[in-house]
């Protein structure tokens, strides 16, 4: 089976869907063609998989394989250049219908690794969750980067610098990391979320939990989510924690937002009244602002100043740790093709397999999300 591994095209991609651990495993047992230069912004040269076994073509070689790893779905010129029947497995957007139509139009079977579910045998798939660490990671380097002051306490002969006060707002895997990362540089930190569970992760990481008390049945049931996913929260519910998070914003010197309901603009929780009460040159990094923003002022790609306010609206922040990022997609990609392969390494898709049936997006032409 020949595997192909093409450069990503998508303006601001910086990753690549395998590195010379993952194609060293996959040139054991398949031929490997890498598009030249496809990992070099993910600090990995050509020579590197020539090392581990792969061949170095162009972006059609690639394209061309019958099994094609991407980080992102291709665009009408790459699909083109795709065969009928291949596998495209990538972080494809199992929400985005056209792309599906359109990649089903080309004969492709594809599999959008965002849709693989949140079960135990998924977990070393699981790309949002690998991804997500890595931008919780960086929000909170953007943010210090941004920020005009110093994170941590600081007792020197010129006097005293207070903590930086940072506020997560959205705590799964992002917010997560946000709050480890924040507490190392010495911040003062409180998390606010919907789901009951994630009090305890935030007290055990050392900051407060921002509790908003359901009031009801209805919106206790609610803030349970499914599948490890928030589901959107009533409005009186969303109206308490709208007035808590304003309190706390006006204190907070970094505001990192990272709340998502898959498939769905992301809940907005930092409203313009809120920037105007918070302090001159805080920091809002919007890590939902591709799904809308958490945060209406902030601006897909752009960091801006309002009322006073930094406001970072950067939508990929992993493609800014690419070389990690990428080792660690290329992992779950490595994992998830297990699946797709028998023990004599042909390509076998069993439908009926949990994880393959719910990220399979199109097979053999047809869409499968319509
Ligand atoms: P996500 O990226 O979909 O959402 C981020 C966070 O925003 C979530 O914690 C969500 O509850 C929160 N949120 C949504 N609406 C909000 C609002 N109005 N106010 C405040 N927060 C709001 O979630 P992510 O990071 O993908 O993970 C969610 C959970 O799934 C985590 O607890 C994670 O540990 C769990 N998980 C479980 C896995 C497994 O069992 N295999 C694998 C990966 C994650």
């Amino acid at each position: 089976m020949r595997i192909g591994i093409p450069a990503e095209t998508r303006p601001g991609e910086t990753r690549v869907a395998a590195t010379p651990e993952t194609v060293k495993k996959l040139a054991a047992k398949h031929q490997v063609i890498v598009q030249s230069g496809a990992g070099v912004m993910a600090s990995v040269v050509d020579e590197a998989y020539v090392a581990a076994g792969a061949t170095i073509g162009s972006a059609a070689d690639a394209l061309g394989c019958e099994v094609v790893l991407k980080v992102r779905a291709p665009d009408a010129g790459e699909r083109a250049q795709m065969r009928p029947n291949a596998v495209l497995i990538g972080m494809l957007n199992p929400f985005d219908l056209e792309n599906i139509a359109a990649m089903a139009a080309a004969g492709l079977s594809a599999f959008a690794l965002e849709a693989v579910p949140r079960i135990t045998r998924a977990q070393s798939m699981d790309v949002l969750s690998s991804q997500a660490n890595i931008a919780g990671y960086k929000a909170v380097m953007v943010a210090a980067n941004t920020y005009q002051r110093f994170m941590p306490m600081l007792m020197t002969a010129a006097g005293t610098v207070k903590a930086a006060r940072v506020l997560i707002m959205g705590v799964g895997v992002a917010g997560l990391q946000a709050i480890a990362t924040a507490k190392r540089l010495g911040a003062v930190i409180e998390a606010s979320d919907v789901r009951p569970p994630v009090k305890e992760q935030v007290e055990s990481l050392g900051a407060k939990f921002i509790d908003v008390p359901y009031l009801t049945d209805e919106e206790k049931e609610i803030a349970k989510g499914s599948g490890g996913y928030a589901k959107t929260m009533p409005p009186d519910w969303m109206r308490r924690q709208a007035e808590l998070v304003h309190e706390r914003a006006k204190l907070a010197d970094i505001i990192i937002t990272t709340a998502l309901i898959p498939g769905r603009a992301a809940p907005v929780l930092i409203s313009e009244e809120t920037v105007k009460a918070m302090k001159p040159g805080s920091v809002i990094v919007d890590l939902a602002v591709s799904q809308g923003g958490n945060c209406p002022l902030s601006e897909l790609g752009k960091t801006v100043v309002k009322h006073g306010v930094f406001i970072v609206g950067e939508p990929d922040l992993a493609t800014l740790v690419a070389a990690d990022a990428s080792a660690l997609y290329a992992r779950n990609v490595l994992d998830f093709l297990k699946l797709i392969f028998d023990k004599d390494d042909a390509l076998v898709i069993d439908r009926e397999d949990e994880i393959l049936k719910a990220s399979l997006v199109c097979f053999g032409g047809e869409a499968l999300r319509k």
